[in-house]
């Protein structure tokens, strides 16, 4: 690049386009800049274990599919003309890098170096409208601009489980910290391990937090609920909220067969807990869930459960026998989402949605690839 470039610079990795111009936009603004990036990713595997993985949760063909429809809505919304700058960055930069290298191919993986590009983009809207978006080249602008507040958007790089490296995702426990609904501290830690042939519970997903502290903010909506179930509960963090926290009378924890030792060992200890087996479509578990007096639940939850499309019929057949229309039915759901238009036509009639707004939840633990939603039994 012909203009000067002030240190410290960083390369970055991101997650989408909009992250990347997020991410410039702040190190720039604290006088660091990006000489480049590396390509998008959907998703940070557990390293050397491929073979474990669930395919729909982490599935190359379905990434390309997601992409090439998001490059076709922006081509259909406006004219852009883009400037490209090539650079040629080393590929031991990032663990972060490296693992999306090793496990998705996003970028070549038999090159010893990899191309990154960093754009100045200039944007005509539908509305006609000019919008610049900020592109490297441009961050010498915010070079001498104070960095008074830590920004929202850094700060949540620090809870954001899924960037983390695979030590913290699938070896050390992980600590959610909370209070309960009369204002007493709690921290509690929830084991979690590699992923192994039943799929993607073993670790604590972004989704999961964000719903475990939307539920926090909001005990208040709860106060007449007195049992709740959650679906695929995983590691069993937002279990754990509605029964530390929301301290419901009967909180039902579920999880397939094979994922139930774990979330015993994390929740199973809880008196007002039970774990239970479930395996979506299955009339008996779902009544074999349901609370001694055999009513519906008052409250259901689910985190990065629409991920796999074969299984979202079952999984609506599951909410149509333990909900009424009393029911409270709370959906978080991260980047993983591709069987969302799946669900959504499989509830269409039968549950009724409102998209829980981002000022509604937790003012930190949000973040723009993790959306929550509220369905009501029609
Ligand atoms: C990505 S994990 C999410 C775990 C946890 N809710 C979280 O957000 O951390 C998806 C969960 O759904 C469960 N699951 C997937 N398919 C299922 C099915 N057909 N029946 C029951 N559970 C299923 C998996 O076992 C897994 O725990």
């Amino acid at each position: 690049m012909s203009e000067h470039i002030p240190t410290p610079l960083c390369l970055i990795h991101t997650i989408d386009v909009a992250s990347q111009d997020e991410i410039s936009r702040h190190l720039g603004a604290m006088g660091v800049v990006v000489v480049g990036h590396v390509g998008s990713i959907r998703q940070t595997p557990p390293s050397n274990d491929d073979d474990a993985h669930d395919d729909s949760h982490d599935d190359d063909d379905d990434s390309h599919d997601d992409r090439g429809m998001k490059t076709k809505r922006r081509a259909n919304d406006r004219d852009t003309t883009t400037t490209t700058t090539r650079e040629t960055t080393t590929r031991e930069t990032s663990d972060v890098a490296r693992r999306a290298v090793n496990h998705h191919h996003h970028v070549d993986d038999d090159a010893t170096t990899t191309t990154t590009e960093t754009t100045e983009t200039t944007e005509t809207t539908t509305a006609g409208t000019k919008k610049r978006r900020l592109g490297v080249k441009n961050l010498a602008q915010f070079k001498n601009r104070a960095f008074d507040k830590p920004s929202m958007f850094i700060r949540q790089w620090g809870w954001k489980r899924e960037m983390k490296t695979d030590e913290e995702r699938f070896a050390l426990d992980y600590a959610h910290a909370f209070k309960d609904v009369d204002g007493c501290a709690h921290e509690l830690k929830f084991k979690q391990k590699k992923f192994g042939p039943e799929g993607f519970a073993s670790t604590v997903w972004d989704s999961a937090i964000v719903m475990a502290k939307y539920i926090e903010k909001t005990y208040e909506k709860f106060r007449h609920a007195r049992s709740a179930i959650e679906l695929g509960a995983g590691c069993g963090v937002t279990t754990a909220v509605l029964a530390v926290g929301l301290k419901m009378e009967t909180v039902v924890s579920t999880e397939l067969k094979g994922n139930l030792e774990l979330l015993n060992a994390n929740v199973g200890a809880f008196e007002n807990v039970r774990c239970a087996e479930m395996t979506w479509g299955s009339e008996t578990d779902a009544k074999n869930a349901l609370p001694s007096d055999g009513e519906a639940f008052d409250v259901v939850v689910a985190s990065d459960c629409v991920y796999h499309t074969e299984a979202m019929g079952d999984l609506v057949k599951t909410l149509e026998i333990i909900c009424d229309a009393r029911t409270r039915v709370l959906f978080s759901y991260g980047r993983n989402r591709q069987a969302l238009d799946i669900f959504m036509d499989e509830i269409a009639g039968k549950f009724s949605r409102v998209d829980v707004s981002s000022s509604d939840l937790d003012e930190l633990y949000q973040c723009t690839d993790v959306s929550v939603i509220e369905l009501r039994k029609l």
